[in-house]
């Protein structure tokens, strides 16, 4: 009763308040509005006290109680959005008078323009270990139950990989806390697995459309849960049966980017309608530039999806091979990097001395078989013209296989300016940033896409003799290509400067070459024989979905795990190894010379390649609390209106416990050491083992000779799910420093 009584009383005094600050705020806009200063602003406001009392509207109102509720000229309103659940606030067109003016209201906190952010399988389930037959797919009825949100450009629903059964089971209805709508203007495209589909675009929430000159949110979607489909193949290429990783979850599709468009505000609204539907998982392959974390919105917008229980994957970005490119560096998301597979759609450059040199394409054409001049054009520039339209302006490249640097956009493009030009076939080569990495894409003409090694070989043979020819030959589909998996040039690489030095990425999964679902028949080459709708794409923004359907499988074979406990189940039993059971290596290198190959290092791996049967039965955990993190923000120094602002309620870091970011009981371990000085830094670890008693054994791996790490204790004894027990690990630099990479 007590407690009931306190509700009544915070609820009305809520109205109390918010009828006052409308009062107060009536009076302090300018009247004058030049419209050509007007910016889409977002806003954070204090949270009312109990908001959950506040309905849409109440809350709405308050929110436009902080500008003038007049219309703009052009019509347009001036609220975007007003946001329920991401952050406590709201969007709106403003100028900068009026963000001064809103400065001096009571309950303003701060507010930041919208911004543009970047939008960065037959064969991948199984090459991380999902089987039809037995575990983990099994176990958990590939996905079933499980909502997984995707945040992107749209979705090509008339797609088989969006039909409503898989493996000829129909797919069951949503689950009943279920609350989006599909909103196709098409009903017929609205099933059992496609349950939600709305846009949003510049404030307005409507049907979305359907994009069918692009796929970036239509090949995510295919990855994270799209249905089996028989007979996939990209133009004749890597033919099998195509499936997401959780084939049988369901999918919400939140349409808030365009091809060529991706508002912040949009995005966040998006994130905002996923909580309030119902979404288990959310698949965001989207990225900012870095910023702290108060500023950042997707980054508050992930902590609160976080706090209400969601798994939030996000792309590591592709901006790799530089250090510190990683973003979306946040402890409480799935920070998701890229790695290659053993797959590869063969094509061998023949030189006319007759060495071969493997290479990838996604166009193969076995009728080409002509030895024709080779010719490279950017050479003298040292490959810098690359092959631009304008490029060829003075060359002639007619009949000739032409030889092509990529110097930024799509490689798909090169090929294009080289038929323009009258090519008759191209190599596309990897520049020394890009290394060992190689792509299958579609081209518009007989290519053969060789990595930096390769082109070194024909940039010495082009060089070696006045005529230079070449042919190439088109193997399709080889599996076994060593080593593998790779991390790829393109993947973002830590340090995070931002988060105190938690280890991002936080793990890495397929990302190249990803066969997936497609609006349209990728290529205009040699006609294909099956109608499959299927191209392949790289990017973190692949490998983000794989996550989150990895989160999906997870989530649906234990139910009650929480975000920090399926991360990390994700990252204590990744793969450090490749298939042969040598360290995972980096496509980039800087010392060509050798062999090459070199180790790729934490900061680009993570914890490493997700095993997800692995991943289902972990033993133990490091979970953390949403709380927790707001104990980290303190220890990161952030005052309190900063921490508040992401807690998205009044937070006093001084009432609280600070934890600083090495003892974030986060799944991996960083830290930096003075020389000479001890550190102490401490874990608690979960049991999640239903039964038995178990013992654990530490093991340590360290560098050589300059660092001593001990934990203590050795060994630790668990007996009962949920019991939880404490390590901690000393640290002491005893040589010289580590290299910082
Ligand atoms: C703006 O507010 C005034 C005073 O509260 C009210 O009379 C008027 O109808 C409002 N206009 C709009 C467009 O809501
Ligand atoms: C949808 O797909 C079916 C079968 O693939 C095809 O016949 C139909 O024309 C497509 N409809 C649209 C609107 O694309
Ligand atoms: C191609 O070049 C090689 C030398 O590298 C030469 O021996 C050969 O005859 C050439 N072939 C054609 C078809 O021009
Ligand atoms: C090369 O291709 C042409 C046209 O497709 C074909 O007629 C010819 O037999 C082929 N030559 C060889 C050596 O395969
Ligand atoms: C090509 O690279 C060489 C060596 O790095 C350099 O000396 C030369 O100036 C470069 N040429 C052009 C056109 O950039
Ligand atoms: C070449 O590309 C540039 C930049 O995309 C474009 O502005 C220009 O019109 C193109 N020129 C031709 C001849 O296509
Ligand atoms: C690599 O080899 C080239 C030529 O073989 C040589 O000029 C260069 O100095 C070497 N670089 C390194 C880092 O050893
Ligand atoms: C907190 O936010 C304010 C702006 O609201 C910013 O100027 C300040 O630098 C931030 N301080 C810390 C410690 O994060
Ligand atoms: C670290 O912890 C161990 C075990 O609890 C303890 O023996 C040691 O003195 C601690 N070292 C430091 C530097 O606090």
């Amino acid at each position: 009763m007590a407690i009931k009584k306190q509700s009544i009383f915070h609820l009305t005094s809520n109205i109390f308040i918010f009828f006052v600050l409308i009062i107060a705020h009536a009076k302090t806009f300018p009247n004058v509005v030049d419209e050509n200063q007007v910016h889409t602003y977002i806003v954070h406001v204090q949270m009312q006290k109990e908001n959950e009392f506040l309905g849409d509207e109440e809350r709405e109102t308050w929110h436009r109680s902080f500008f003038p509720n007049t219309t703009l000229d052009s019509g347009e309103q001036r609220l975007v959005y007003s946001y329920r659940e991401v952050i406590s606030g709201f969007a709106a067109r403003l100028t900068n008078q009026e963000v001064e003016a809103m400065k001096s209201l009571e309950g303003f906190i701060h507010a930041q323009q919208d911004e543009e952010l970047s939008i960065a399988t037959t064969y991948t389930p199984s090459f991380i270990g999902l089987s039809q037959r037995h575990g983990l797919w099994v176990d958990s009825f590939m996905g079933q139950g499980v909502i997984i949100g995707v945040i992107d450009d749209g979705i090509y629903p008339n797609h088989s990989s969006f039909k409503d059964s898989t493996v000829d089971t129909p797919m069951p209805p949503p689950p009943m806390k279920w609350k989006g709508k599909c909103q196709f203007r098409r009903k017929r495209y609205c099933n059992n697995k496609l349950i939600g589909a709305i846009a949003f675009q510049r404030g307005q929430s409507q049907p979305p459309r359907v994009p069918k000159k692009e796929g970036h949110g239509t090949h995510c979607a295919g990855i994270a849960a799209g249905s089996m489909v028989p007979d996939a193949d990209v133009r004749g290429l890597a033919k099998g049966t195509a499936s997401g990783v959780a084939p049988r979850a369901h999918l919400a599709i939140y349409q808030a980017c365009t091809t060529t468009s991706c508002k912040e505000s949009d995005v966040l609204k998006a994130m905002d309608q996923a909580i309030i539907d119902g979404v288990d998982v959310l698949s965001i392959s989207l990225y900012n530039v870095p910023r702290p974390f108060y500023r950042d919105l997707m980054a508050i917008g992930a902590f609160s999806a976080t706090r209400k229980g969601l798994v939030v994957c996000f792309v590591a970005a592709n901006l790799g091979p530089d250090h510190s490119s990683i973003r979306n560096d946040e402890p409480w998301a799935i920070t998701v990097g890229a790695s290659s597979h053993d797959r590869k759609a063969k094509a061998t450059v023949k030189l006319g001395d007759g060495t071969e040199i493997d290479g990838e394409t996604g166009y193969q054409d076995n009728n080409f078989n002509a030895t024709l001049p080779l010719i490279f054009p950017g050479a003298l520039h040292n490959g810098t013209e690359g092959c631009r339209n304008d490029s060829f302006n003075n060359v002639d490249v007619k009949g000739k296989i032409v030889v092509c640097y990529n110097i930024g956009g799509a490689f798909t493009d090169l090929g294009v300016h080289v038929k323009n030009a009258g090519g008759a076939a191209m190599i596309v080569t990897s520049t020394i940033l890009e290394g060992f990495t190689t792509f299958s894409d579609v081209h518009v003409l007989p290519a053969a896409h060789v990595d930096h090694q390769g082109l070194q070989r024909i940039v010495a043979y082009i060089n070696s003799i006045p005529n230079p020819n070449a042919t190439i030959t088109f193997g399709g589909t080889v599996f076994g290509k060593r080593p593998s998996p790779t991390i790829p040039y393109f993947s973002s690489r830590g340090p995070s400067m931002l988060n105190g030095g938690i280890l991002k990425p936080d793990i890495v999964g397929p990302g190249v070459n990803i066969l997936s679902a497609w609006p349209f028949k990728p290529g205009p080459g040699p006609k294909s024989t099956s109608g499959s709708y299927f191209n392949f794409l790289s990017g973190t923004s692949m490998a983000t979905p794989h996550l989150a359907g990895v989160a999906a499988l997870l989530k649906s074979t234990h139910k009650n795990w929480s975000p920090a406990v399926i991360k990390s189940a994700i990252m204590t039993t990744a793969d450090r190894l490749d298939l042969d059971l040598k360290p995972i290596i980096d496509d980039f290198t800087d010392d060509f010379n050798s062999t090459g190959r070199v180790p790729a290092n934490l900061f680009a791996l993570g914890a490493g390649q997700v095993n997800p049967q692995a991943a289902n039965d972990p033993g133990l955990v490091y979970d953390l609390k949403p709380f927790n993190y707001i104990q980290y923000l303190c220890g990161l120094g952030y005052n309190d209106v900063n921490v508040s602002t992401i807690a998205k309620r009044q937070i006093q870091c001084a009432n609280l416990v600070k934890i600083n970011a090495e003892n974030l009981n986060y799944p991996s371990i960083s830290v930096t050491l003075d020389p000479k000085v001890k550190k102490n830094i401490t874990r608690v670890l979960t049991n999640v083992v239903n039964g038995g008693t178990e013992v654990y054994h530490a093991m340590v791996e360290k560098p050589k000779g300059i660092i001593s790490i001990n934990v203590s204790p050795q060994k630790l004894r668990f007996s009962k799910l949920d019991q939880k027990r404490k390590f901690t690990v000393e640290f002491e630099v005893t040589g010289i420093p580590l290299s910082p990479w």
